[in-house]
């Protein structure tokens, strides 16, 4: 086939990659790649490269980035009047670290995406939402999560058979962020979690541009000083002269939360973790719908000390997302690669 005839033939692909690339992902590390089969079929892989092994290690996490992204793009066909089916190429366990080590693919195949029309396909979210959705890491305002908006998000897990609560009391907010920031003084100093994270650090705004995707310090609302400290001298973090003085830092750097919120439900087993991220996509859209932005505190659930103390705190089982939610200045958008990047030959 000509090179055009190919072109063609992705063009719609493009047009709906170009905004499901929006998509959050852990760490931005932007796991989707695409291979277009013809206008109405493409199959989606897993990159490899792109997967966290050391800290996702369940493989919840790598399955559920995967579930928003479909869900995106089942979004935003929707949007255009068509509709699009996914099948699994596998059962989710395949992709747990043991599974992904043992395989010698880079491109691990995920779905089977088809695009059919559908006249009737209500357009739930515009294509806008997802450009407006972003993670805010900068200090909230102090106003509440309105109402109806704290409704809405908890009908949207519902019908998701989730569950989202939000804590209020100040005294407790600061006993969470305190187990945040021990969990993640502790994590940032057990080598394996470092150096992985640590790989998708952007340090320099060249190095941002060049990538287009990681932990980029203006996005973290950190100092470039900062980010270099915690990467290449993180035993500053246990040290008794440094700790107060780094924990004050970050926790300016967290700035005000007036709303902790919470989702807890099937995830940790793989097999659930595809349909919570399609959740995860209508959960944070909704969000952006009525102007707020999250930041999750990825920690408090990754560390075992973090989840129980957790648990303890709330009486609540499954909790797999904490977060900070509130309106803020608009952030400092994060990179994203472009659509030539993820898709394949
Ligand atoms: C499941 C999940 C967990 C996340 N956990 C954290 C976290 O612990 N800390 C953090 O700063 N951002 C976290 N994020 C936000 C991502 O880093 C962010 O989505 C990504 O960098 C892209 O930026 P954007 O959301 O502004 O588009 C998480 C995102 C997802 C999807």
């Amino acid at each position: 086939m000509s090179r055009g005839a190919g072109a063609k033939r992705a063009e719609i692909w493009t047009t709906l990659l170009e905004t499901a690339i929006h998509a959050p992902s852990p760490h931005n590390v932007q796991p989707w790649r695409v291979r277009v089969n013809s206008d109405r079929e493409a199959d989606l892989f897993i990159d490899k490269e792109r997967t966290l092994p050391k800290e996702d290690v369940t493989g919840s996490f790598i399955i559920l980035t995967m579930g928003m992204f479909i869900e995106a793009l089942g979004l935003l066909a929707a949007h255009r009047g068509m509709r699009l089916e996914h099948s699994l190429h596998h059962d989710p366990s395949r992709y747990t670290p043991e599974a992904i080590a043992a395989t010698r693919e880079t491109m691990l195949p995920f779905a089977r995406l088809r695009l059919s029309q559908d006249g009737a396909a209500p357009p739930a979210y515009p294509g806008d939402l997802f450009l407006r959705r972003q993670t805010s890491r900068i200090s909230l305002r102090p106003d509440p999560v309105p109402a109806d908006a704290a409704h809405a998000l908890a009908r949207i897990a519902n019908e998701w058979d989730q569950r989202y609560e939000a804590i209020t009391d100040p005294s407790r907010i600061e006993r969470i962020l305190a187990w945040n920031t021990e969990a993640l003084f502790d994590d940032l100093n057990a080598p394996d979690y470092h150096d992985e994270i640590v790989s998708w650090f952007r340090f320099t705004d060249g190095a941002a541009r060049r990538h287009r995707d990681g932990l980029d310090y203006r996005c973290m609302n950190a100092s470039r000083l900062e980010f270099f400290l915690i990467a290449r001298l993180p035993w500053l973090l246990q040290l008794r002269l440094t700790r107060p003085l780094l924990w004050k830092m970050y926790r300016d750097q967290i700035g005000r939360v007036p709303t902790l919120g919470l989702l807890a439900g099937g995830f940790w087993r793989p097999e659930d973790a595809f349909r919570t991220g399609r959740f995860l996509i209508h959960f944070w859209l909704e969000t952006a719908r009525h102007r707020l932005y999250i930041h999750p505190y990825g920690n408090l659930v990754t560390n075992k000390k973090a989840n129980e103390r957790m648990l303890q705190e709330t009486g609540i089982r499954d909790i797999w997302l904490i977060f900070k939610i509130g309106r803020s200045d608009e952030p400092p958008r994060s990179y994203r690669r472009p659509v030539e990047a993820i898709l394949l030959d």
